[in-house]
């Protein structure tokens, strides 16, 4: 076994049924928060583990995600896909990916998770104190939805279980996971959870029953799971604060742009009033409106006497005519239009959706 090579498996087959209407069209893992897709926001932080070589497990999202990633070049990585006809669970991917994880270490990732930091001193454990697991963890108000996790003062992890009815701690598994290939062993001896999937949650139960070394550490910075509308408008506000601003595109003297603005490329400003944080994607028109602060407009957008903040636009999405949008998600391609002007509103409008109001 080698511990200097390190591989990653990256989670992108599941079906998001959370995130409707906007999947199962758009596989949730490429949802865009502040400008870039989430999965695409994963696999960007695995060169600085020394990963070169990634696998992605895909379901029927395969043609959008390669459509997106390609070969992996892109991000400094060579990229493989592992179909996933069925998601049969998190320990299944480990099992689906066998052939490729050799007899490597790897980092198993979730592609519908954010996480701004601690990974690389997640990594340093796994590397320096030789362990055959550590796995990344947040505290959260409810687990009742995740992997709960018990640990000792040093952080070793004494006991784990999947989504209880009763959870012993307020530690939950984040969704990442270095592992040794001692857990071949433990998925190869898994049975389904009551959910019917094969857990990592169980198969990290039976090496810790097994006597074998499992460490956590905890998130520093940002953690969410984008598994919701919620999550992904709180999860663009929070990544919109690290932009920095540009501007490619082309803003007309009578538009003013006050905080951190991106217009990208191709983009254009007339007549608007922009209050950052804001993106205005490559090619997009913004004009006669006032827009953000954390609003991000996607690719390819046309928005016009529309007043919106706190909203993220997927590409290709029209908005005309509009006051008072806040906390709204657009499909990509849908189209917005309001006949009579009226105050406050709120929209989740899946993709190439028409809606006049
Ligand atoms: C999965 C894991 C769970 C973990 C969570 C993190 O849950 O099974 O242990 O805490 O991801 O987001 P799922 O998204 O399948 O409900």
């Amino acid at each position: 076994m080698s511990r200097r090579r390190l591989r990653a498996l990256v989670l992108a087959g599941g079906r998001g049924t959370r995130l409707r209407p906007f999947t199962p069209a758009l596989p949730k893992q490429l949802m865009p928060v502040a400008g870039k897709p989430v999965l695409v926001r994963c696999l960007e932080q695995l060169p600085a583990l020394g990963v070169s070589e990634a696998a992605v497990i895909v379901g029927d999202g395969r043609p959008q995600i390669e459509a997106v990633l390609g070969d992996g070049s892109g991000l400094g990585l060579s990229v493989t896909y592992v179909p996933q006809p069925e998601p049969l669970g998190l320990a299944h991917c480990v099992a689906l990916a066998r052939a490729f994880l050799g007899d490597d270490s790897f980092v198993l990732c979730l592609g519908d998770v954010v996480v701004t930091d601690g990974l690389a001193a997640a990594h340093e454990r796994f590397v320096c104190e030789g362990p055959d697991a550590v796995v990344l963890t947040a505290k959260v108000a409810d687990p009742r939805q995740y992997g709960v996790v018990e640990v000792d003062g040093r952080g070793r992890v004494l006991a784990l279980a999947e989504k209880p009815r009763v959870p012993r701690s307020d530690l939950v598994l984040a969704g990442v996971y270095f592992l040794s290939p001692a857990v071949h062993k433990a998925v190869a001896g898994l049975r389904p959870s009551a959910r019917g999937e094969l857990e990592i949650t169980d198969a990290l139960s039976a090496l810790v029953a097994d006597g074998a070394t499992v460490l956590s550490t905890p998130v520093t910075g940002y953690w969410k799971d984008v598994g919701d509308v919620e999550a992904v408008l709180d999860c663009n506000r929070v990544l919109m604060e690290a932009l920095a601003p540009e501007r490619a595109g082309s803003v007309d003297a009578a538009s003013r742009l006050d905080g951190t603005v991106v217009v990208e490329s191709g983009a254009s400003v007339l007549r608007s009033r922009l209050i950052g944080p804001v993106l205005v994607g490559a090619g997009s028109v913004v004009r006669d409106s006032r827009v953000g602060p954390y609003t991000a407009i996607g690719r390819d957008c046309r928005v016009s006497d529309t007043e919106i903040t706190g909203s993220v636009l997927l590409d290709g999405a029209v908005m005309a005519g509009l006051d008072g949008v806040h906390n709204s998600v657009i499909g990509r391609g849908a189209e917005v239009r309001a006949t009579h002007p009226r105050t406050d509103r709120c929209f989740l409008v899946g993709d190439h959706t028409y809606v006049e109001v």
